[in-house]
């Protein structure tokens, strides 16, 4: 089929058993992963938030990367009602996860795998607190993912995905990387996920507080002008890190950082786009993670602090 024609053949995952995976909010990634994951032939459900009853949409509107336009139906739910969950996966912001997760504590049977995918720190040390008789699975994605309008979605680059446990209870639940990968072309179970988690929050430091606060594109950090301040904040969190007792170099961070601005050159990064929406950044959630942090190891972090400030003024 031509790019952009719609598909008007419907298709329907309902389901007698729980759904293989439900999606705890259908945003920009929400909305692709649960896509992908219904195009794979998984059974897939998303949880929305109460105000969208009124709203339905009778499908979801998915462009994939080759551009083909489909009309997908997934199961909806709601939080006051969830169903029976076989697997979670939290797609919402960071600062959005553990109220989003709140309704369902007490409702989620024990065992239920909880995967989050925000970006950021901070948070799944909340949820293990308040799911303590569940696995809880952090990930990192570099997918790409936009929403156009309501229930209109389209995956704007591929990416890599890693999986991995966040307590003890996560450590049985490395085939979900397996099963994630049958939708994604590509999902790999890091024991060491931490690690990855600090190295993307590496490049969110990096990159997001400099393109929201500058007004532009990634690519345009490549000029001298950001230099010194991409230097600089790569050595204060290479420092963080390393107390943290994670092996890492500055100069690592550093070319993760520009490799990055290379492959995204064109993109406004999702920093910029929430100032430019006037919503709320995930600003606590890197930025401010690496400072709380950095105050814990008594570590001065004088060139992040400034944007954390900045941004927060500006915000
Ligand atoms: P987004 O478009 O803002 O989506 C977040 C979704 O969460 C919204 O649809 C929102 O629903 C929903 N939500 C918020 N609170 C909820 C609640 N209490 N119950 C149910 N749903 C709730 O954000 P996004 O771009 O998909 O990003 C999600 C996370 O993935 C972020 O941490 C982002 O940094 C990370 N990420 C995104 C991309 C990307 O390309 N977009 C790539 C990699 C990582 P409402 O409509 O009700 O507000
Ligand atoms: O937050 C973002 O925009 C992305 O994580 C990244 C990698 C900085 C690219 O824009």
């Amino acid at each position: 089929m031509p790019s952009g024609l719609r598909d008007n053949n419907l298709k329907t995952s309902r389901h007698p058993l729980p759904p293989q995976w439900t999606l705890l909010g259908c945003g920009a990634l929400g909305g692709v992963f649960a896509s992908l994951l219904a195009q794979s032939g998984q059974s897939t459900r998303v949880l929305l938030r109460e105000r969208h009853r009124a709203t339905l949409h009778p499908g979801i509107d998915f462009t994939s990367l080759d551009g083909h336009t489909q009309l997908l139906t997934i199961e909806r739910g709601f939080i006051s009602q969830p169903g029976a969950i076989k697997r979670l996966l939290v797609m919402t912001k960071a600062s959005q996860v553990v109220p989003a997760l709140t309704p369902l504590i007490g409702r989620l049977p024990a065992g239920v795998p909880i995967v989050l995918l925000h970006n950021g720190m901070g948070i799944a040390e909340q949820v293990v607190q308040r799911f303590p008789h569940h696995p809880v699975i952090a990930g990192v994605t570099s997918h790409g993912a936009m929403q156009s309008g309501h229930f209109v979605f389209r995956h704007t680059g591929k990416g890599e995905t890693w999986l991995g446990p966040v307590n003890e209870a996560a450590k049985a639940h490395a085939y979900l990387a397996d099963e994630l990968a049958r939708a994604l072309g590509q999902a790999g179970w890091d024991e060491q996920i931490r690690v990855r988690q600090w190295q993307k929050l590496a490049i969110n430091c990096a990159i997001n507080p400099l393109t929201a606060l500058y007004k532009v594109k990634n690519g345009e950090l490549s000029g001298t002008r950001f230099t010194d301040a991409l230097q600089q904040i790569c050595v204060e969190v290479a420092d963080v890190m390393q107390a943290e007792g994670l092996p890492v170099s500055n100069e690592d961070l550093l070319r993760r950082v520009m490799m990055v601005v290379e492959l995204t050159a064109d993109n406004y990064s999702s920093m910029y786009q929430d100032m430019e929406l006037g919503r709320e950044t995930e600003i606590e959630a890197i930025t401010g993670f690496l400072l709380a942090k950095a105050t814990q190891y008594g570590i001065a972090v004088p060139v992040n602090q400034g944007l954390y400030q900045a941004i927060k003024e500006k915000q």
